[in-house]
């Protein structure tokens, strides 16, 4: 477990089926911990900075209470309050947080951003979202998976909405671990198709696929997994008429829980949108886990933190 010490997590690519499960390992045994009241302080003295240039509810607060639980300290550096929302650079910025800090969390828009932030830095950049992609909210996803179905491989999971971060994170996260992955997305609004040709690669290697539709039901049709989300992201706050137009017909609501397997479970990141994206009786129904989903943020984020720091 050591050999991950200094590694940045930045996406799902970038390890093998073999290190997400050394991760997910981890993140159940540190929930076991927690649940049972056993102290785990790994990372007595380490303290993470936290960079946030978009709103956060689940990475903000399961980083910071994370890290206190690992026996650490969190730092919140809003981008509107530190120097690099005033214009000093991502390698400046790496460098001294370098010097201070053991680890950074970072969400922000663009994705060359926390890459430029990793190449620049000394320690370990976790990825907390970027547009591109969202990877410690599907190790959570993985783990919630885990937890309801008891495996991975072979299930089918339905993302019906934007191809977005969560559905490129879902399609590496899937690939890596052997699960049927078909996303359905309007015209326009797919998965970027470089991303796909990877995602497909490591699916081959790992005995899992990765298939895009046109079409919801198809999607939807006997899986195991359903997830969504918003249907405009942080950022998107201009399109959002557009792409509510745009949407129409890519909701996970009771039509879609009929064609899953009759014991699917919903999931979906939060925040949702109820009556676009996912029904309130679906989100709020016997097939909904997004709770767990929720709260497995805060185990896997430990794991990440345990592991890299
Ligand atoms: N799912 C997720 O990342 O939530 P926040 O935006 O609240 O962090
Ligand atoms: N796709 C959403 C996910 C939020 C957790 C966004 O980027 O806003």
């Amino acid at each position: 477990r050591s050999q991950f010490k200094g590694r940045d997590f930045i996406s799902l690519h970038d390890f093998s089926q073999d290190e997400l499960k050394c991760f997910l390992d981890v993140a159940h045994e540190l929930k076991e911990e927690q649940k049972a009241g056993r102290p785990h302080p790994i990372l007595q003295g380490k303290t993470l900075g936290m960079i946030f240039t978009k709103s956060s509810t689940r990475t903000r607060v399961s980083f910071e209470v994370g890290i206190y639980q690992l026996g650490g300290q969190g730092l919140f550096l809003s981008g509107r309050d530190i120097q690099l929302g005033r214009g000093e650079t991502i390698a400046d910025t790496a460098r001294v947080l370098s010097r201070m800090v053991d680890g950074i969390m970072i969400r922000t828009f663009s994705h060359q951003e926390v890459l430029d932030l990793a190449h620049y830095a000394t320690i370990p950049i976790i990825n907390g979202l970027t547009d591109m992609l969202h990877p410690c909210q599907v190790l959570a996803d993985l783990m919630t998976i885990q937890e309801h179905k008891g495996r991975l491989a072979g299930l089918k999971l339905a993302y019906v909405g934007d191809g977005n971060n969560m559905a490129h994170s879902l399609m590496f996260g899937g690939a890596k671990m052997g699960l049927q992955v078909v996303i359905a997305s309007p015209k326009g609004y797919k998965p970027d198709p470089d991303l796909v040709a990877l995602a497909q690669e490591d699916a081959k290697e790992n005995g899992g696929s990765v298939e895009i539709v046109d079409d919801p039901s198809e999607a939807v049709k006997d899986a195991d997994v359903l997830y969504t989300d918003v249907w405009a992201s942080m950022g998107q706050e201009a399109e959002a008429n557009e792409r509510m137009k745009a949407f129409q017909g890519y909701q996970i609501n009771d039509e879609s829980l009929k064609l899953a397997h009759p014991s699917s479970i919903v999931l979906h990141c939060l925040p949702a949108h109820r009556g676009e994206e996912i029904t309130d009786d679906v989100i709020e129904g016997a097939h909904s886990v997004v709770f767990d989903e929720a709260e497995n943020r805060l185990h896997a984020q430990k794991a990440i933190m345990a592991l890299v720091m």
